[in-house]
């Protein structure tokens, strides 16, 4: 009879232990799946309709003001995409006007497909932007680094992009909006309104500058 029980115990404990186990991988996968189910080569096929302005290689092209996408982090690139499509950006200027229609028609899968495409392509070169270098230097570690990265590489666990391998002309643009509230002030906008407040820090333009040539120089 005891026997008996405490077989009949061990075997439910050690079922519902089993159950357990099973309900923890299930939520594992539920949460690394979206990491893997992205696919680079069907993101290559789209992103033959992005090429005219981002470029072959995803380098950019200032002419057009279309930013380097090579090298992002991937869940930043698919965030700007779906900003895009939300209206979240998009108004700020005729440059961020263009990108809504060129992305509306992509699915959620398309954008994860295409941003890991362009996330897996190496980070471009840019050429040395014009500032007080040392300046720079100071500014950026003070107020910058802590978040994206000592070298502009970016910071996955903290959302931040990949700032090295962008144009000056673009990186000033970008924290101009910031600064002014163009970008970043949405309630919703939990990432946008971090940059938002950090874009209020730099004393003068001549400081953001700096911190730019600083920036420019981590992509020569
Ligand atoms: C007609 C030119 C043009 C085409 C085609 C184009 N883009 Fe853009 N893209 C731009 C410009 C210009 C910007 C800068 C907009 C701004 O200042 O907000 C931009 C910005 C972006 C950004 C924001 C990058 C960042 O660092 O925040 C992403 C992501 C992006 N484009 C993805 C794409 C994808 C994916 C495609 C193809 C499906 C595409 N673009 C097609 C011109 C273009
Ligand atoms: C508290 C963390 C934090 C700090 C500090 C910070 N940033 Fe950012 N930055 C972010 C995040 C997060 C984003 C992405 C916002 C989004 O998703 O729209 C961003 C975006 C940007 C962008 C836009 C990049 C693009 O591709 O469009 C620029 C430019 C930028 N930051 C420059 C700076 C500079 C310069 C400094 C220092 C003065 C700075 N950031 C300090 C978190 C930070």
């Amino acid at each position: 009879m005891t026997f008996k029980y405490y077989v009949s115990t061990w075997v439910a404990a050690a079922a519902s232990s089993v159950a357990a186990a099973v309900l923890w991988v299930a939520t594992a996968v539920l949460w690394i799946a979206p990491a893997y189910a992205a696919d680079p080569v069907a993101g290559e096929a789209l992103y033959q309709s992005c090429v005219a302005c981002h470029g072959d290689q995803a380098q950019g092209n200032d002419a057009l003001g279309a930013p380097a996408l090579a090298g992002q982090q991937a869940p930043y690139i698919a965030r700007q995409i779906q900003a895009y499509q939300s209206g979240l950006r998009g108004s700020e200027d005729h440059y961020a006007a263009q990108m809504p229609a060129l992305v509306e028609t992509l699915s959620d899968a398309d954008t994860a497909n295409v941003a890991a495409y362009v996330s897996s392509l190496a980070p471009v070169k840019t050429p040395l932007a014009d500032g007080d270098l040392r300046k720079g230097n100071n500014y950026y570690h003070a107020s910058c680094g802590g978040c994206h990265g000592g070298k502009a590489e970016g910071n996955d666990m903290l959302q931040a992009p990949r700032l090295a391998g962008l144009s000056a002309a673009y990186l000033k643009r970008q924290f101009n909006h910031f600064k002014s509230g163009a970008r970043g002030t949405d309630d919703t906008d939990r990432l946008g309104r971090q940059m938002n407040m950090m874009a209020q820090v730099l004393p003068d333009e001549a400081t953001l500058d700096a911190v730019i040539a600083y920036i420019t120089a981590q992509a020569q």
